[in-house]
Parts: C-alpha cells; structure tokens; sequence
C-alpha cells in the first residue's frame, strides 16, 4: 500500500516542550528499592544509587520526573524521607500493601534526579493530609527563609533549596481507589486552597490539578474541579494505560486515537472553563501518567496476599513486548502532535515498575522494548511540530472505521537543520511505501532511517537478549514502512 505526508515550513502546531519526555518514579515495588538504589550494588555510587541505571535514564533523556507517586503518595508522610535515615520510620504502605522503609525520600530523589540530568516534579499528599503539610513541604524544598522548615532541610545537610518548580495537586483523585478520594467539589475546594498557601510560600512554582483518571472518566469532574482552582493551577493532569487483553492487535493500536480524542476533550473543558471564568489564563495539559499496563496485573493480584507487608516486592513488572513498544512509539507521536497543549508528559514509570528499564538485584540493567522508541523521540524529537496532513488506507475493527494505518508526527528542528519524521504502521500485514512531502523546504535529503521491527508481535528482550532492537535501513529511491512497524526518518535541510 501507499501512504503521503505532506508538511509545509511554515504551518506549525507549536513549540514542543522537552518536558513531554519526562518520567515517573513511585515508591511502589523495586523502582526505588533495588532499582534506584542499591547501596551493596557493584556500581552503587556513594549515595548508594545504581550507577549502570543512571547511565541508562541518562540516554532516555528524561527531562523531568515526577515523585514520589502516584497512589503511594496519598498516605505519604513526606517529612518521613528527609533528615537521619536511622531514624526514619518504616511505615505500612496501604496503596500497594507494603513496608516503606524510608531509606530513600526527597532529601536523596532530588539529587539522584541531578545525577541524571533531570528536575523533580513533586506531588503532594492530598489524600490523608491537607493545606498544611504541603505548604510546610514546599517550604523545606524550596525557601530561603529564617523559618522552620528551610532551617529543617539546613540542619539536613542542604544549605541550598532544592528548588523544585512543578507541583501536583495530589494524585487521581477522582478515583474510589485512591486513599482519601473526594468528590469533584471537595477536592476542588482543597485543591484551590493547597494551592493559595503553597503559591504564597514560594510564588514561582506551577501547580498541576488532578483531571480525571482515563478517557472513560473524563467530563464532568475535570470541569467542576477547574472552576475552584483555575486561578492556582496552570496544567491539568491526563492519565492513560493501555492494554491488549484479548489479544487483537488492531484494537489495541486503536486506543491511540482514543488518548487523541482524550487531549481534545480536556483541551475543550479547560477552555470552556476559560470562557466562563473571563479568564486570560489557558490551563494546559500534564499528561503525567501513560503507558502500558496489564502484563503483570494477574500474577500481581495473584500474589497479593502471600507477599504483602514486605519491602521492594516484585510489583507491576510487566515485561513488554514488541506490540507495546509500537504504542509507546504511537503514542510519542500523539504528545508531539499536541505540542500547543500538552506541556508535560511522563511515561510510568522509569525502572522496574511498568518501566523501559530493569534490574535485578546485586546483577545487571536492561532495557526492554519500550525503550526505544522513548530514546528516539527525546533524543531527536525537538523544536517545532509541523501540521501534517497525510494520505493512508484505513482499517475497521468491531465497527470502528476510518482508522488510518499510517500515524505520524514530523517535527523540525531549526538549530540541528533537520525534519525529524515519525511514522508507526499499523497495518499487521502490508508494506506501506511512503512519500514525504517537505513544501518550503530546500535541498532536504534523507540521512537515516531508524526502524523498529520484529516479525513476532509478542518478542520481548530480557537481560541476556535483545529480540527488539532498532536497525538502520539502508537508504535507497522509495521509502518502505514494514508491516507493524516503528520507524524514524531524519532529513538534513538547508533553509
Ligand atoms: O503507575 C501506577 C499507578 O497507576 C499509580 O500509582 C496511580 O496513580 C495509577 O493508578
């Protein structure tokens, strides 16, 4: 089959923001505990942080990272990680049924987050607690003030503030299975007035309001929630996990259109909100939660009992396969196209929870499928998105029409004179040729094309092989998109 992207120089969607390529880390299974930190680790550095995964989070190129969760977050005590690890309390984790030691808190996350290059994005915990701890929060973070809290982080060892710069609301808070879930009007009401006090404790933070949790939920909470804290709050959060039960490709990488729909839903209520408030301000999106999920959800809850109240339990270890890792490459593109609104992003999570990266305790890291395509968009995904208008054959799955098997994103970047193009085929069993069209741009030449491909949807990689990997095509006259493949064009352009 055929398929044609046509872009022009001049028609843009917006400016992306690197910080779409941002990550997640919760205090939930091994992702801190034998993931990012492993004092008896052969490459332990001298916090006891794994150096061969700081090495791995530094090629993701992760701008930002969001801490400490997630629905972990909700019973946190955040004072708990900070100051003397002796005498910090090991507490009963009541969102994932575990033993939180404690060992690693803000005082280390922050300065893991600058050994890979990385700003923090922190949430506070307005599930069980309130107004106060959060502002006292910000405060040992970020003040400069003769007062409690910033003398607190001093006596700790950290004359400097943190200077953490975005903040969320609480998480998923819509949500019955979050601790302390409310309802639209209240966890408006303390959403807005968290945000008074922590805006008047440091006025250069941005503060992002829980949207609703999923395409499924979304509506009425997001706008009755918005209308209190509009005036705070300059990003809603998204939260999306795939997943592919019934084993039907096609309908999986239909729910990339769906997050599509999703963005433009939320886009429209904020801006309803807009309309109504008068106001001058646009709310824009933190899509803080996406990926997929639903490998390890049996075995998870076939084990919850018999491991609960233990520490770094295996938990949410999806191992991923091919499939998955072309919708995290589809869904990249999605961010991208979203540039104008969507201002964060961040894949959840990092390492060993539903993660790109893995470990194994006292051994190696690894990457799995997912990885890559996430390296390919932080790494050459930056500068301006184009508008694309494309031409591809469309597929029909259980009465949903006109999915286009082609998805792409085309991005250029000025400074590195080039066009960047990122193209998915979703078709399971044609080749698709494809055309590129750059209108205005002059002398623009192929350079590279990076494909991912694997014949069997389902091979995975695991510490000792790499089943998926990227692979350079060699360049020729036509343009060939494999079946169900993942693929990154770079063009080289003069003006
Ligand atoms: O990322 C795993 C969990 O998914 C998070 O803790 C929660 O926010 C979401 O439901």
């Amino acid at each position: 089959m055929k398929a044609r992207i046509i872009v022009n120089k001049r028609f843009t969607i917006g400016e992306i923001d690197r910080r779409i390529y941002g990550s997640f880390i919760e205090h939930l299974g091994r992702a801190v505990y034998e993931g990012l930190y492993e004092p008896t680790h052969p490459t332990a550095d001298d916090m006891g942080f794994r150096t061969d995964v700081i090495e791995l989070v530094k090629k993701l190129n992760v701008p930002i990272i969001r801490y400490p969760g997630g629905n972990f977050v909700s019973g946190y005590n955040w004072e708990d990680g900070t100051g003397d690890k002796s005498r910090r309390p090991k507490r009963m984790d009541l969102s994932w049924g575990a033993i939180e030691t404690n060992q690693v808190g803000i005082d280390e996350f922050q300065e893991w987050a600058k050994r890979v290059n990385s700003e923090v994005m922190m949430a506070v915990n307005l599930g069980t607690r309130g107004m106060d701890e959060a502002r006292n929060c910000v405060e040992y973070c970020n003040s400069t003030t003769d007062t409690e809290y910033a003398n607190k982080r001093r006596e700790n060892g950290f004359e400097e503030p943190f200077g953490i710069k975005v903040w969320c609301l609480g998480n998923e808070m819509d949500g019955p299975w979050q601790m302390g879930h409310k309802n639209a009007d209240e966890y408006g009401h303390l959403a807005a007035e968290t945000a008074k006090l922590m805006l008047r404790t440091d006025r250069s933070i941005k503060l992002v309001a829980c949207g609703s949790t999923g395409y499924g939920r979304c509506g009425d909470w997001d706008y009755t929630m918005l209308d209190y804290t509009y005036p705070y709050v300059d990003y809603i959060s998204m939260h999306t996990y795939f997943k592919n039960p019934e084993n039907n490709a096609a309908k999986y990488f239909t729910q990339l259109d769906d997050a599509n729909d999703y963005i433009n839903g939320v886009v429209a209520i904020c801006d309803a909100v807009k309309v109504k408030k008068k106001a001058k301000k646009t709310i824009n999106i933190s899509y803080d939660e996406w990926n997929v999920w639903y490998h390890s959800i049996e075995e998870d809850h076939a084990n919850r009992e018999a491991d609960r109240w233990t520490s770094a339990r295996h938990q949410l270890e999806d191992v991923y396969n091919f499939e998955d890792a072309l919708m995290v490459g589809g869904m990249l593109m999605i961010l991208q196209n979203h540039c104008d609104r969507v201002k964060m992003a961040c894949l959840a999570q990092l390492v060993n929870v539903i993660a790109p990266i893995m470990t194994e305790k006292g051994g190696k890291a690894w990457v799995q499928t997912i990885f890559y395509p996430f390296f390919y968009a932080s790494n050459f995904g930056n500068g301006k998105t184009l508008r694309t208008i494309t031409e591809s054959e469309t597929y029909e799955v259980e009465g949903r029409k006109g999915i286009p098997y082609l998805v792409t994103s085309v991005v250029h970047n000025e400074e590195a004179g080039e066009v960047v193009v990122y193209a998915l085929n979703r078709s399971l069993d044609e080749n698709m040729e494809l055309e590129v069209s750059l209108d205005e741009f002059e002398g623009y030449k192929l350079v590279e094309h990076v494909e991912l491909y694997n014949d069997d949807l389902k091979a995975v990689n695991d510490k000792d092989t790499e089943r998926v990997a990227p692979a350079n095509v060699p360049i020729g006259d036509k343009v060939v998109l494999k079946k169900h493949s993942w693929n990154m064009l770079r063009y080289t352009v003069s003006v």
